[in-house]
């Protein structure tokens, strides 16, 4: 019935009988194990007894018992657990959850907790101080420059959050509204997403990185009523001025009919004087004038469990972005229960998550899932090699951090800068790492447990999506055994299936398509405004499962290895984006006549992005040109977008019916060049013969 859950049980079954926590091994050397395990002895590394007596999720047993009950009894599991939350009414108890995941049956529709009603940053905030949290840190915000830094109770966060929810319901915004939010990693990030949910407003989070161009596209896409920025922020030694990103995209905006009337700015003062930003009369209001004069109580606007929460925009297969949308009450479940077990969190563990608000990661695990925990939740504001790269290090021990949760290129950046910058610091807090956002390599793995973590905290290799809402394969650190670059077993709930190209569940050793069979409570709910597209890109190619975008292949021992994006999506430095936006943003240059954009292997950054560029007829290749382009890509997307490395191509390698072959574009960018496979299907095939031998710049 249930092929592939069912090999999965099945495989957690047999490591049940083995010994647990068989002891730490420092060296990652062989232990003689239970024959099932045998064969794969070098790569497993056990949770030392000590962590894994005190881990809320002990053994491969007590996870069995329990991710059974989540498959087999979901809507029982999850009440259960929802039923730890504040809920103003609960949710219909005769259907927890609704699904329909098969297109041949109708529209996709998911709903979890419908009927009930809640409030996210309730939740947060005001059951946690009833609960007793009032005077523990909320948040510890550490500055770009060292000695720079704050912090907030969860009493004070209220306040806060109050006060901004208060400004925003005085001038106009109200439930279903949409805000975006492009600030940079400061306090004032998570006030804004739960002064937006504690009113019913959604928030779209843009990552302060992205350029005026990708921001403009977004406010056309959700017409926001408002934009809450900062003057300015400080990356490492570079000044980075916010605002007038802000003032051109909603000037661009306006010119295509969509104005936005009110932007609220915070003065960040560390990054640069109030005089020399600009302003807009009539739109543009200083936070720090208006904001603090509000009343630090708010009624909260409570909601159903199915109304939206916020818009999160990511990148997919064509140009267009996707405002992936997710809704209240499931995603809230799903977070703070992920958040729980995936980090084996404790009351008095300090939690350092360096991903940005901007992405999901910093949605659900910065902000929300924390939170809910009653976490004490450290945040960043600057890069993590200034002033050297030791700075992580220094964090860690100037707060305790017990938990860090980072991605897996930020790990072979600082492995690049030598262990020294890592030893100069005790780390004797660290307890339990996390890794998040593309495959971690078994070497960055090795390094991060041995080095960072002293070979004494286990590693949560978390893969999910911004569609998952949270983790659906992730290590339990104290639970079994972990195999380096392995993200190993389904979180509770989720039921992962590797489907051959017609849709078939394979079972046992096998690789495929990862997809997930069923409904969990994150799951996002639609593209905004676009719930064809979420049908077609996620529900079609293999009717009746999600369909992630992502390779995956299983190993006897049924853990589960992700092999990256089988989409036209690359994956930099764990920042997704569609090969199609980088095209889109180069033939905008006048002299691009065509270019083709694949990823590449890269040291540090996962992928790289190699675009292959055939010019206008007549325009000669130059190192200015080569320049331009690459400004082009910045300025359209970001800088995080820019290309690696731009080939000339006189021309690109085409079927007969005109599509550009990018298997092979594939292998001519990593130099696999005895494995261009069969050609002849070009229209030209000479074509290929020109890329290999002009040389790219
Ligand atoms: O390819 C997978 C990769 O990141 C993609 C999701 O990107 P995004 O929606 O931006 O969310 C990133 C943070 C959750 C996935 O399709 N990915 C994410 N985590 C992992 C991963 N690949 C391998 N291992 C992971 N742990």
């Amino acid at each position: 019935k249930n092929l592939a859950t069912n090999n999965h049980l099945r495989h957690v079954e047999s490591m049940a009988r083995l010994p647990s926590g068989a002891g730490r091994i420092p060296e990652l050397n062989a232990v003689i194990l239970g024959e099932s395990l045998a064969s794969e002895e070098n790569d497993l590394v056990f949770p030392s007894d000590h962590f894994s007596k005190q881990a809320l999720i002990s053994s491969p047993q007590k996870y069995l018992e329990m991710y059974k009950r989540s498959i087999q009894d979901p809507a029982a599991f999850w009440s259960d657990i929802a039923s730890n939350f504040y809920w103003k009414k609960k949710w219909d108890q005769q259907q927890v959850y609704s699904q329909n995941l098969d297109v041949t049956k109708g529209d996709i529709s998911i709903q979890w907790f419908k009927g009930g009603i809640t409030n996210i940053c309730y939740n947060c905030l005001d059951a946690n101080i009833q609960s007793g949290n009032g005077d523990k840190i909320a948040l510890y915000w550490e500055g770009n420059e060292p000695g720079v830094d704050g912090s907030l109770t969860y009493t004070q966060l209220l306040h806060r959050v109050c006060q901004l929810a208060n400004f925003l319901k005085d001038h106009g915004i109200q439930k279903g509204d949409t805000a975006i939010i492009y600030l940079p990693m400061i306090m004032e990030l998570p006030i804004t997403m739960l002064a937006c949910a504690r009113i019913g407003a959604l928030h779209s989070v843009v990552f302060a990185g992205y350029s005026a161009e990708s921001l403009h596209q977004r406010v056309m896409d959700c017409r926001p009523k408002i934009v809450i920025t900062c003057n300015a922020v400080m990356r490492g030694k570079k000044i980075i001025d916010l605002k007038n990103i802000v003032d051109a995209a909603l000037s661009e905006s306006s010119q295509n009919g969509i104005s936005v009337d009110l932007c609220l700015t915070f003065e960040n003062e560390s990054a640069m004087n109030k005089e020399a930003t600009k302003w807009q009369k009539g739109r543009d209001i200083w936070w720090q004038d208006v904001v603090p004069k509000y009343s630090t109580t708010c009624d909260v606007e409570w909601v159903d469990a199915e109304d939206p929460l916020f818009l999160l925009y990511t990148s997919g297969s064509t140009g267009k972005p996707k405002g992936v949308l997710h809704t209240t009450g499931g995603y809230m479940i799903f977070t703070a229960t992920t958040f729980k077990y995936a980090f084996d969190y404790k009351d008095s563990d300090i939690y350092w998550c360096t991903a940005d608000c901007g992405w999901i990661t910093g949605h659900s695990y910065v902000t929300y899932g924390p939170l809910f925990n009653g976490a004490t939740v450290v945040l960043y504001e600057g890069v993590p090699n200034y002033p050297d790269a030791g700075r992580c290090w220094e964090i860690v021990d100037k707060y305790k951090v017990t938990i860090f949760y980072t991605a897996p290129t930020l790990v072979r950046s600082l492995m690049r800068d030598g262990n020294e910058y890592v030893t100069r610091y005790s780390r004797k807090s660290l307890r339990v790492l996390g890794s998040v956002g593309e495959p971690i390599n078994p070497s960055a793995w090795r390094w991060f447990f041995n080095v960072v973590g002293d070979s004494r905290c286990p590693i949560s290799d978390t893969w999910w999506q911004t569609e998952t809402g949270g983790f659906m394969i992730t290590p339990l650190p104290g639970a079994w055994p972990q195999k380096p670059g392995s993200a190993t077993f389904p979180f509770f709930g989720v039921q992962p299936v590797i489907v051959d190209e017609k849709g078939n569940e394979i079972d046992g050793e096998c690789s495929g398509y990862l997809c997930v069979k069923s409904s969990w409570p994150g799951a996002f709910r639609t593209l905004y405004g676009d719930h064809e597209r979420y049908e077609t890109t996620y529900f079609k190619a293999f009717p009746g499962y999600y369909f992630s975008g992502d390779g995956c292949s299983r190993d006897k021992d049924g853990y589960h290895w992700l092999t990256g994006r089988v989409d036209d999506v690359i994956n930099v430095s764990g920042h997704r984006i569609g090969t199609a936006e980088v095209e889109s943003a180069l033939v905008s240059h006048p002299h691009c006549a065509e270019a083709a954009v694949v990823g590449v292997e890269h040291e540090v950054k996962g992928q790289g992005i190699y675009a292959f560029v055939t010019l206008v007829d007549g325009v000669p290749y130059s190192e200015d040109l080569r320049k331009n382009l690459v400004l082009v890509v910045r300025n359209q997307i970001g800088a995080f977008a820019a290309p690696d490395r731009i080939h000339w191509a006189p021309s690109l390698p085409k079927t007969r019916s005109g599509k550009i072959m990018r298997r092979i574009l594939r292998k001519i960018a990593s130099r696999q060049l005895d494995e261009l496979g069969d050609i002849s299907t070009l229209a030209d095939p000479s074509v290929v013969d020109q890329l290999i031998v002009l040389t790219d710049s």
